[in-house]
């Protein structure tokens, strides 16, 4: 039987110039170097500079994504862009980016998911093709935390950055079983009773103001080891795949410990584990497109590979996405 699937034609990425080490946030607030790799693993993150904005690193990373594919911009009828830092309250920033590559045709939104923004992306994405109504996708995933972030508050400030990751997919014939290329399954959660554990204080409708990031630390990370186990095992249990089968576990780069944690309980060896968080921190929606692009570039992901995403953020929402390469 054949049938339609999005398979990935292009991956790209972009960190803006600005590096900000733990030593310098030390100068800043109360915090060390020691305490921030020992409960976290970052040493640095990037810092978007004055006036460079999310549309800014997500059309950088869509570039390089079009040239990974061989493509023109021309050739994508569809943008999903996820983010929770946009470039204004509206319109999306998905709209500024399909502007500034020049494409007219086609459709462009955001998605706010917070830092499942781009599990969530890759589903809608996915679904747009498999049932025809779109060809071929750009979706993007860029943050500027930097901008929501309460400088003076050690339990958040230290722990994100900013960056965009972008991957091409394109629909494409598949025989529908796990042999194919492209996405193989993607499930999507949320539970809208706990965000007070992970929001931004303000917004449009509620302050008037941008408002920023607050969140209950303790809480976030007991959540997020249990419902990214559980939604990493619905989805390899649906697609009939062990974790043995597994080459790249490519995780939302939130802290380290998470991540050992849920490689260990799967049994996933740190050899097949693609880790960022120590150079880019948490970017949010760009963290799964950004490691992606770094296996890539150094030759550890190749055509074919069976590749494990996860994420959990605000909301909470929660999410997992095989895929092929
Ligand atoms: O991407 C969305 C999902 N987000 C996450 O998954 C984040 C989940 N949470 C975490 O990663 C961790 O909870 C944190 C890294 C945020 C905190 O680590 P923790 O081991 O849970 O520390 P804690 O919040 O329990 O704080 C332990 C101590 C506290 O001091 P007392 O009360 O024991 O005296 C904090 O005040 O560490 C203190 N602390 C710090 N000390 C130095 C908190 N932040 C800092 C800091 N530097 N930056």
């Amino acid at each position: 039987m054949s049938i339609i699937r999005s398979v990935v034609t292009g991956c790209g990425a972009y960190l803006p110039e600005k590096v900000l080490t733990n030593e310098e946030l030390s100068q800043t607030v109360d915090t060390s170097d020691e305490w921030i790799v020992e409960r976290t693993g970052i040493r640095e993150r990037r810092i978007a500079a004055e006036g460079e904005n999310t549309s800014d690193l997500a059309l950088h990373a869509a570039r390089n994504a079009l040239s990974d594919a061989g493509l023109e911009p021309g050739d994508i009828d569809l943008i999903i862009l996820a983010t929770a830092t946009p470039d204004l309250t509206f319109p999306a920033t998905a709209v500024t980016v399909q502007a500034e590559l020049g494409i007219t045709d086609g459709a462009a939104f955001d998605i706010q998911a917070v830092c499942t923004g781009f599990v969530y992306g890759l589903t809608t994405a996915d679904n747009f093709l498999r049932c025809g109504q779109h060809k071929r996708a750009l979706v993007i995933g860029a943050e500027t935390f930097s901008r929501i972030l309460d400088w003076e508050d050690r339990g958040t400030c230290v722990l994100f950055g900013d960056g965009a990751g972008a991957l091409v997919l394109e629909a494409q014939e598949g025989v529908g079983d796990n042999s194919d290329r492209g996405i193989l399954r993607t499930r999507i959660r949320s539970d809208g009773r706990y965000q007070d554990k992970l929001y931004v204080d303000g917004g449009p409708s509620s302050t008037q103001t941008t408002g920023y990031l607050r969140m209950e630390g303790r809480d976030v990370f007991k959540h997020a080891v249990t419902n990214i186990a559980s939604v990493m095992a619905e989805t390899l249990e649906a697609s009939g795949v062990e974790p043995k089968d597994i080459d790249w576990f490519v995780p939302h780069q939130a802290n380290k410990r998470i991540l050992d944690g849920t490689a260990r309980k799967f049994g996933l060896s740190n050899e097949r584990v693609v880790i960022t968080v120590d150079r880019h921190g948490n970017t949010s929606a760009a963290s799964i497109p950004l490691a992606l692009n770094v296996a890539k570039q150094d030759g550890r992901l190749k055509r074919d590979d069976l590749v494990l995403l996860e994420a959990m953020g605000g909301g909470f929402t929660w999410g997992a996405a095989l895929v092929r390469w």
